[in-house]
């Protein structure tokens, strides 16, 4: 543990109260100074700490970022169990997998506070403002590469069940990639791979969740479709407790899916799933599929029963 991670934890456990410089340095047998460096740190990492002259240091709120010392250590091997901080780059998917083709392990997470270049589905554009969970994960695992389908709904999945915890709302998955609240958008999936033959290499699993910000920060023509978890509970969130419950649940469910467990993991998405049972009209390519979403293959593909009673399955696109 860092100096600046020592002090933090001391502050952290008294917060509030005025903790005297004397206290800190001889608990954490380093100098004075070392002190007063460790608290300039932490105030740059957005922690409000006061220096009281004569008295010592008081933590009075922590920072809003989505440091490492606010996610906490995770398991070894598990996602999120290094944790790559940056404050504003072009994309996470992006720098996660150049990580990745460097020999980036499995779990690896990159987040950004803002991203300048977000990078959604179909080469469209994702605004990332500051608020906002813009991250992605380096998945390692032995899966053909057929299955890297899976892995968006695995997610979503995850991400539903983190919602719900978070706030109790009932998250649904549109398919293919969409986390909507009442029927808005609030989150969506982008995950890229690399393979060699048939097995995968590695999966990028990109995540972009709007959490504290207003969707009025969003484009006009975004804004009327999407959400932000803060617009729907009236309240700011505690975002580095939503990426833990993300990265938790998706441990789990990445292990069930890793040991066979696709029924039960299908049932469950299926059970959240905005658009089974729905009439839609998906754009595949060039091509146009219109008929009632009645199912999912095992491939994570939409079974579509078109009008005239024939089923045809979808693998990419989007609803219009
Ligand atoms: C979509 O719905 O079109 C997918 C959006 C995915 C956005 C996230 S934000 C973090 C990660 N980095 C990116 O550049 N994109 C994904």
């Amino acid at each position: 543990m860092s100096s600046k991670e020592a002090v933090l934890a001391i502050l952290k456990g008294k917060i509030g109260t005025v903790v005297s410089g004397q206290e800190l340095s001889s608990k954490l047998n380093i100098s004075r100074t070392a002190v007063w460096k460790a608290a300039g740190a932490l105030k740059v990492d957005g922690y409000l700490i006061e220096a009281v002259p004569r008295r010592g240091y008081v933590l009075l709120s922590l920072t809003e970022k989505l440091l490492s010392s606010e996610i906490g250590q995770r398991p070894p091997g598990s996602f999120g169990h290094i944790i790559h901080h940056f404050e504003d780059i072009s994309s996470t998917n992006e720098v996660a997998k150049r990580l990745a083709q460097s020999g980036g392990p499995h779990g690896t997470l990159v987040i950004s506070e803002t991203q300048s270049g977000g990078k959604g589905r179909l080469g469209r554009t994702w605004r990332s403002p500051s608020g906002g969970i813009w991250i992605s994960l380096i998945a390692r695992a032995d899966i053909d590469a057929r299955d890297g389908a899976k892995i968006t709904p695995l997610m979503a999945l995850a991400v539903a069940k983190a919602i719900k915890w978070a706030t109790g709302l009932e998250a649904k998955i549109k398919w293919p990639n969409d986390i909507l609240i009442n029927g808005r958008k609030v989150a969506g999936i982008l995950t890229e791979m690399a393979a060699e033959l048939d097995r995968i290499d590695f999966l990028v699993i990109g995540l972009g969740l709007n959490v504290n910000f207003n969707r009025s920060n969003l484009p006009k023509e975004l804004c009327d479709r999407a959400t932000t978890l803060m617009d729907e509970m009236g309240a700011r969130l505690d975002r580095a407790a939503i990426l833990r419950a993300i990265l938790s649940e998706f441990d789990s469910i990445f292990a069930r899916f890793l040991k066979g467990e696709r029924l039960g993991l299908t049932a469950e998405i299926k059970e959240i799933s905005a658009t089974l049972g729905q009439t839609v009209t998906i754009l595949s390519g060039s091509e146009e599929v219109s008929g009632k979403a009645c199912d999912f293959d095992d491939l994570g593909g939409l079974v579509i029963e078109q009008f005239d009673g024939k089923r045809r399955v979808v693998h990419s696109g989007e609803i219009v």
